[in-house]
């Protein structure tokens, strides 16, 4: 396989780094002033380090899918700023730093796997032959190189997904954010991608912001979770995670199940 424009990974808590997403104050009110009000968030203030792996995690409605948005400049804030690299999520969006994957992969079913992975870079204006070699190496990089031909419905779920992951990939974004993107995916298939998708950060230093309802899910794949609470949605606990790997035997060790209880507890309180 080859090994496409492998940036090393940043040192972890950016000694003078930048951060890659910083929210301070942040409150989203949702139809002001109407009777279907709802503070979706409520002064919420979040670090993401160059490099992390962040999760969310907190019951439905709690605001997950919004603070994404926030960082993504898909909706504006009604209170407190959004950086993403150190500037204002709106010229973070127009730099191209960030790509994004939700729980459905959103592939176009008449485009073939390259020609899926291809579109941002399309709207970006790369010329063809550019194209064409990013949207290679991405699939290499998801372990679909031999699928490029191919259309979605011949496709798996998980296939499904990897290839919308390979196309978030495809501008190079230095953040991923990521809305419960294997949510819909069957158990063994997820704990696969899991492990391919911390791999793939790991290759292309890529931070990551990912929403989850998993608790085992977020402490596999996390350097931090961050647990939220719903009506007004607000960050109550923030766990660092230290595994000493990420592997299968990860998963089976003690560190990890005292992380997964944490967690859990944070959530209940
Ligand atoms: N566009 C919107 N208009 C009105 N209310 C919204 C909108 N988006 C989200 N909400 C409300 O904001 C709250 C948080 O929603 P959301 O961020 O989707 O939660 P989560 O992703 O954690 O399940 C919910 O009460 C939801 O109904
Ligand atoms: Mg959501």
């Amino acid at each position: 396989m080859s090994d496409p424009q492998v940036k090393p990974k940043p040192e972890r808590a950016g000694g003078g780094d930048t951060a890659a997403v910083q929210i301070s104050g942040v409150s989203k009110v949702f139809n002001r002033g109407r009777p279907d009000e709802v503070t979706a968030l409520s002064d919420v203030d979040l670090t993401v380090d160059s490099g992390q792996f962040v999760s969310l995690i907190g019951p439905s409605g709690c605001g997950k899918s919004t603070l994404l948005r926030l960082i993504a400049d898909l909706i504006d804030p009604t209170a407190g700023t959004v950086t993403v690299a150190g500037k204002p999520a709106a010229q973070a969006r127009r730099d191209q730093e960030y790509g994004i994957a939700f729980q459905q992969a959103g592939l176009f079913e008449w485009r073939t796997v390259r020609r899926n992975v291809e579109l941002p870079l399309e709207l970006r204006k790369v010329p063809k032959a550019e194209r064409r070699v990013r949207a290679e190496e991405m699939l290499a990089l998801v372990g679909l190189a031999d699928f490029a031909g191919h259309y979605p419905a011949q496709l798996s779920g998980g296939m499904q997904q990897r290839v919308a992951i390979a196309r978030a990939l495809a501008v190079h974004p230095p953040l991923l954010l990521m809305d419960e993107p294997f949510g819909a995916l069957d158990e063994m298939t997820r704990e696969r991608l899991q492990g391919e998708l911390l791999q793939i950060c790991a290759k292309t230093g890529t931070s990551t912001v990912f929403v989850t309802h998993s608790i085992s899910e977020a402490v596999f794949l996390s350097d931090k979770v961050v647990v939220m609470s719903a009506r007004p949605g607000r960050i109550t606990a923030t766990v660092d995670i230290e595994l000493p790997g990420r592997d299968e035997a990860a998963r089976q060790s003690p560190a990890y199940f005292e992380y997964v209880t944490a967690v859990r507890k944070a959530l209940r309180a």
